[in-house]
């Protein structure tokens, strides 16, 4: 197979990767003549960015490193190693205009392949085609990361487990504080398809099928999510009934200090967390102060690597026929993600990434459509 093949190869196994709300925010294209030979360039798609929901562009960066890593495990299992090159517009997500298609002259890392594999990967493109998320009832195996494979973690990760009662109260108020913002709330229903009328139904997006919605709800919400008319009362209504919500779940956590309540145990729950830190010591700068060096906090190639990191940790989930369901909203509305912190005891350098459960699916696991290659 010439490596042309194999990279056009590659780029239909990774858009299996998972992305926030399935916005598939990657645009690749096979370069023939790179100034290394063959490659692969992938560009943002602007359009498919979330910038009320994902302004820092963590979410995007880790669906990138979820990507990098399904190719990754493609060529690995060719025999060939994936060379990762990030390019200077990785460091300038913030000059990306908020909507529109990707500009392929300006791509965000190139790949390529290397010379042959070392070790067996953990890892094999059926996993990567048959991974998906799940929303419903999960039964936890505390274990399950107990025998993750050297490596799986990059430098400066580490994999903290949660509380269930504490992340079942966090995540309800992650819930809340996310409709009660309406931009993120606008953002939300924009990529929800209710019902297979929707134009992007078979195509991005999160479909009733994967969210679980019961069809008598989803047949009551379709028109929202198609006609721009009932969003803005619909959105109105909802945002009033989610900020009085947001207010009590706030003031009941001020009164409790933190404390969970009780909660039916569905999964066992983590947090990836990553030390920025690390980063200052490798640069010989002082530990303390990496907030400077990008909107996370961490240089947008730590977060890119944390996304192969997570995607390795869902692969191994899968592996052991368990699912993932991950809670961003979580790290994405302040109450919440302060109150995690604090739950953590997370030090001033150390940022929660990504929040997921994980656990065998108690029900039929819906796949998520992708785009046309
Ligand atoms: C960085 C990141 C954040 C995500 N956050 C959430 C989330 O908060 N809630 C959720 O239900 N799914 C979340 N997802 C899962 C995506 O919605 C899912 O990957 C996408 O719909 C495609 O489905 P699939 O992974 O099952 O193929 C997230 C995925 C990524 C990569």
């Amino acid at each position: 197979m010439s490596d042309e093949t194999l990279l056009a190869d590659l780029v239909a196994l990774a858009a299996r990767a998972p992305s926030p709300h399935n916005t598939q925010p990657w645009a690749p294209r096979v370069v023939v003549a790179g100034p290394d030979g063959p490659g692969v360039e992938v560009a943002v798609v602007p359009g498919r960015t979330l910038p009320a929901g994902d302004p820092t562009f963590r979410d995007v960066l880790l669906s990138l490193g979820a990507w990098v890593e399904c190719a990754a495990v493609g060529a690995a299992a060719a025999g060939r190693e994936l060379v990762v090159e990030p390019l200077p517009a990785l460091r300038a997500l913030d000059a990306l205009p908020v909507r529109g298609p990707a500009d392929p002259e300006r791509p965000v890392l190139r790949v390529r392949l290397g010379g042959a594999a070392t070790g067996s990967p953990a890892a094999t493109p059926a996993d990567v085609r048959e991974r998906a998320v799940y929303r419903g009832d999960l039964a936890g195996d505390p274990a399950v990361y107990d025998d993750l494979p050297a490596g799986t973690l990059a430098p400066g990760l580490r994999l903290r487990a949660v509380d269930p009662a504490v992340l079942a109260r966090l995540v309800r108020w992650g819930g809340v504080g996310t409709l009660a913002r309406r931009p993120v709330a606008e953002e939300l229903l924009h990529w929800l398809r209710l019902s297979p009328e929707h134009p992007g139904y078979a195509r991005d997006g999160l479909s009733d099928r994967v969210l679980l919605v019961p069809p008598a709800l989803a047949r009551l919400g379709a028109p929202v999510t198609r006609h721009l008319w009932l969003r803005d009362p619909a959105l109105g209504a909802l945002g009033a009934v989610a900020r009085v919500a947001d207010a009590a779940l706030t003031a009941r956590a001020r009164a409790r200090g933190g404390a969970g309540v009780p909660a039916p145990e569905r999964g066992v729950h983590h947090v990836l967390v990553a030390d920025a830190s690390v980063d200052a010591r490798e640069r010989g700068g002082p530990a303390r102060a990496p907030v400077l060096d990008g909107r996370t906090g961490l240089p947008e190639e730590r977060v890119l690597d944390a996304g192969r990191s997570l995607q390795r940790l869902w692969l191994h989930a899968h592996r052991a026929g368990h699912a993932v369901s991950p809670h961003s909203e979580v790290v994405d509305v302040p109450g919440p993600h302060a109150a995690l912190r604090r739950h953590l005891g997370l030090r001033r350098s150390e940022v929660a990434l990504a929040v997921f459960s994980t656990g065998r699916p108690l029900g039929e696991v819906p796949r998520a459509p992708r785009l046309p290659a």
